[in-house]
């Protein structure tokens, strides 16, 4: 696909994602907060269904993880020994001409210069530390002293309450704790949708492991991390690792890799599985004067693990599954006349919704009676949705357009009006194929799920 091209499709998904309530800019009334998105009823179901799969395969199909819900707010202390106070900077410039404030490693160059990408302009400013963390105050009193942070990742709470997650858990080395939830950092330059935000969120896992055993643990988790991408349907063809070179990684990591997918805007990373060794317990021993290190019951040795953290971004994998689903292809209207079809080819494990369920039509009150019985009979297996308005063709295109795998119709054959043989029995239409099989109402709480898994 061309650049053009490519600029074009991403437009046509932050089109849909509006018009069909995925993702809204967040305070769209009064302009908007720039980097701030809110997700709508579709990109809420998306992204729980995302974060509660990360969840199964990360922590609840294992022996060996537990999980963990730490605090946004943070004690400075906590991030002073992370590194984060004095290192977390991005290098800001300023535009003197149009007065942006830029990320001084994404400026465009020509003939040798650095230039303004909003105005063109060459003046600009020298390179400066930027700190990306949020600030805030606790209490009444506005002195030092009451200074907390607002996260900017979710690892730091799992190496501060190691110890305790260790005592309560009685876990042997290797194991992690893994945590979901939100990270703040005041990006210079948010862009991409929701690629850059401000306010996202982390699926993070920490795991915890003696230290000859973490190149090892680097390579398998690199191997998890590409499986479970797969697994909640990303074509394997647009998903990229990056072994990044040593001057790259920071200081203390033996090893990193970036999983990257390639978005219509170019090819970003996803997720870091990093080798972190002890570097993070390290400097909360040195800073807190407390024991986070780890005594072997059976070689009687004590020490301070080393780590490999899987860290991926929830909003950048729900972009990620929404630019692979977005597709094109055409369908007969009600006429039978060929028209284009959007269709968001979700793996039906992410989908949204998974069946939607339509009475053929809406005045005939006993398919529409029918229609709310498969209703209430698939509700508790799966997210439904029942829709009685306009043609059923319409109808069909609006899921599709959303990602329903599934759709049900109830007509006059499942009230026997054509023989008792079809009483009872629906159409069951598939998204991808647009084919139908007619197949026993009874039947649908186990094939429908046996469809999704
Ligand atoms: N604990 C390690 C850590 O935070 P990171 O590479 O800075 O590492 C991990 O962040 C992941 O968090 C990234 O791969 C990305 O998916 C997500 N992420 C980071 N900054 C983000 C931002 N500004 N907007 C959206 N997602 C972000």
């Amino acid at each position: 696909m061309s650049g053009k091209e490519n600029a074009q499709r991403m437009e046509k998904i932050v089109s849909l994602c509006k018009r069909r309530g995925f993702i809204f800019q967040s305070s769209e009334i009064y302009g908007g907060l720039n980097g701030v998105w809110d997700y709508g009823p579709l990109g809420t179901e998306l992204k729980n269904n995302l974060k509660q799969y990360w969840w199964q395969v990360m922590v609840r199909e294992r022996d060996d993880v537990v999980g963990l819900d730490g605090a946004i707010l943070t004690h400075p202390a906590v991030l002073k020994a992370s590194g984060h106070v004095d290192t977390f900077t991005d290098p800001m410039v300023d535009c003197r001409t149009c007065k942006a404030r830029l990320r001084a490693d994404q400026l465009a160059e020509k003939n040798g210069a650095r230039q303004c990408p909003n105005c063109g302009g060459k003046d600009l400013t020298e390179a400066r530390p930027f700190n990306l963390m949020f600030q805030t105050q606790m209490g009444a009193s506005a002195d030092p002293a009451s200074i907390a942070y607002l996260r900017p990742e979710t690892a730091q709470s799992i190496f501060v309450q190691f110890k305790n997650v260790l005592d309560v858990s009685r876990k042997k080395l290797p194991f992690g704790i893994a945590q979901i939830g939100k990270a703040f950092r005041n990006e210079i330059n948010p862009r991409n949708f929701t690629f850059r935000s401000r306010e996202f969120e982390q699926m993070e896992l920490e795991y915890f492991c003696r230290p000859e055993q973490g190149m090892d643990l680097l390579a398998y988790w690199l191997k998890e991390r590409i499986r479970f991408y797969e697994e909640i349907g990303i074509s394997r063809k647009r998903l990229h690792v990056l072994d990044v070179p040593e001057k790259e990684r920071a200081f203390y990591s033996k090893g990193t890799f970036d999983i990257e997918y390639e978005f219509p805007f170019g090819r970003q990373e996803l997720e870091g599985v990093a080798y972190r060794t002890d570097y993070d317990l390290q400097q909360h021993i040195k800073a807190s004067g407390k024991p986070l290190d780890y005594f072997d019951e059976e070689t009687k040795e004590r020490f301070v693990p080393h780590v490999v953290e899987p860290s991926a971004g929830v909003d950048r994998t729900v972009l990620a599954l929404i630019c692979d689903a977005y597709d094109e292809d055409s369908a007969p209207d009600e006429k039978g006349k060929m028209e284009t079809r959007i269709v968001m080819r979700f793996h039906p494990r992410m989908a949204p919704i998974k069946c939607a369920i339509f009475p053929l039509l809406r005045n005939k009150e006993a398919l529409v009676a029918k229609a709310r019985e498969v209703q209430a009979l698939l509700r508790p297996h799966m997210n439904v949705f029942y829709d009685e308005g306009g043609a059923i063709g319409r109808r069909y295109r609006r899921q599709d357009e959303i990602g329903t795998p599934f759709g049900v119709t109830i007509d006059f054959e499942t009230l026997g009006e054509k023989g008792e043989g079809l009483r009872d029995t629906v159409t069951l239409r598939d998204r991808d194929s647009m084919k139908q099989e007619r197949v026993a109402i009874k039947d649908l709480p186990q094939l429908i799920p046996s469809k999704i898994r």
